[in-house]
């Protein structure tokens, strides 16, 4: 009974107007509000990059240095919510225990009640700090280890591998991560985005609920599940279950054989391969020569071979191929890798949640309904 064109998950509909993100998925071509990827990657920090993504120009320096003392500022996770992160049980993985800490941090923001344009940029702010704190502290409790407090002369990257492993990072590392960081931080209508765009829509100035806390949670939530950011994840998964150069033959043909996905691959909007997945192949490469285990990296590159070898469609490597063997690299437990995902996307959900109530209209579409047209009520001593 349809009562419009139905497209099944909403492939090539336009759901929304945006001045954030491009894709133009046949070029291989993405840009953040004009500018390209590669562009940012060579030229831009993470800091920058979150600046532009949020207030839509590129800020001059001071404006820069101002930005970057409220990040650092905003990245102290209250006592509180601490708690609630040590209360949570071990084994609970590091998106759940995220998002059930994003969602706490809904009650202690000083802005909390607050839903004005002011007031959402500011959460947004303190929110694109605290992911990052909560990630890497959630990983040193489940280990008996203490969190350490992010350092305030630090960028999100130096402060993500610092309070991760307890040590001042290399440079380089440094370097490379915020780059990483750049490169997830938006991705047009991807599904997180979305599901944190129709949540924002729902709220109004007066609501009484952060509506940016709101959203960040829900985006977080559908950012774990292995068609979206739990993908990078799933490919070291992957690569460890392979084990070997000489064994991935018979993986690939057994995964083809059986009609399974090969994690990494594909992707709803490109039909070339992913510009992200370039830059990090190539820090895969270099990681790989410089800690003498190239293993991960030659296994990508035999995979990408084979999946183009074995199909017509245009299955490409997208931005969780790569990504795996560059945090792998980078000794990041592998269940970090999706979190890390959400420590620069997070950048983006705001962009989009502070774009969607400048302009709000309630995203409410319709369903295509395939039940019985009518059915009488049967009494529960009748059925
Ligand atoms: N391996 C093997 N075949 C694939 C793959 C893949 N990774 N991706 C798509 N195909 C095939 C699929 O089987 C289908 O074939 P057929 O037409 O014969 O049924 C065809 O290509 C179209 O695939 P689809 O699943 O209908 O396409 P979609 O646009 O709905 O899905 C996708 C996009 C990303 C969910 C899918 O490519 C996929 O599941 N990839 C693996 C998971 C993954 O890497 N996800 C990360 C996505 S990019 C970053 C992010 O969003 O986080």
């Amino acid at each position: 009974m349809a009562n419009a064109d139905f497209v099944k998950g909403l492939e090539g509909v336009i759901a929304a107007e945006s001045s954030i993100c491009f894709i133009d998925g046949h070029a291989g071509r993405l840009t953040y509000r004009g500018i390209d990827i590669q562009d940012l990657a060579e030229h831009s920090t993470f800091e920058e990059t979150c600046y532009f993504l949020l207030f839509g120009n590129l800020p001059k320096q001071a404006e820069l240095d101002a930005f970057k003392a409220e990040l650092a500022a905003g990245s102290v996770v209250p006592d509180e919510v601490m708690a609630l992160v040590r209360s949570l049980p071990k084994e609970t993985t590091p998106m759940d225990a995220l998002r059930t800490a994003v969602s706490a941090l809904g009650s202690y923001d000083p802005d909390a009640l607050d839903n004005s344009d002011a007031a959402n940029v500011r959460k947004a702010v303190r929110l694109i700090g605290q992911v990052t704190t909560l990630t890497t502290s959630f990983d040193r409790i489940r280990k008996g280890l203490d969190p350490i407090a992010p350092r305030q002369d630090y960028t999100v990257a130096e402060n993500f591998l610092y309070t991760l492993h307890g040590e001042a990072p290399h440079p380089s590392s440094a370097r490379v991560f915020d780059v990483c960081l750049i490169l997830h931080a938006d991705h047009e209508l991807n599904a997180s985005t979305f599901a944190g765009r129709v949540i924002a829509s729902t709220f109004t100035n007066e609501s009484g609920v952060s509506a940016v806390h709101a959203a960040a949670t829900g985006a977080i939530g559908a950012l774990a599940g292995p068609l979206h950011g739990g993908a990078n994840q799933r490919v070291m998964e992957m690569l460890l279950k392979i084990g070997d150069l000489d064994a991935v033959d018979a993986f690939i043909d057994d995964l083809f054989a059986n009609k399974k996905k090969v994690m990494g691959f594909g992707h709803r909007v490109y039909r070339t391969i992913d510009p992200r997945a370039t830059v990090l192949r190539s820090f895969a490469k270099k990681l790989g020569e410089d800690t003498g285990n190239s293993k991960w990296f030659e296994m990508c590159e035999k995979i990408e071979k084979l999946v183009s070898a074995k199909t017509s469609k245009p299955i490409y490597p997208n931005v969780d191929f790569f990504s795996g063997a560059v945090f792998y690299s980078m000794n990041v437990p592998i269940d970090i890798f999706t979190p890390i995902f959400a420590c620069s996307r997070i950048s983006g959900w705001m962009a989009h949640t502070v774009e969607q109530l400048r302009n709000n209209r309630l995203i409410r579409p319709l369903a295509d309904y395939q039940g019985l047209e009518k059915m009488e009520y049967m009494p529960m001593a009748e059925r």
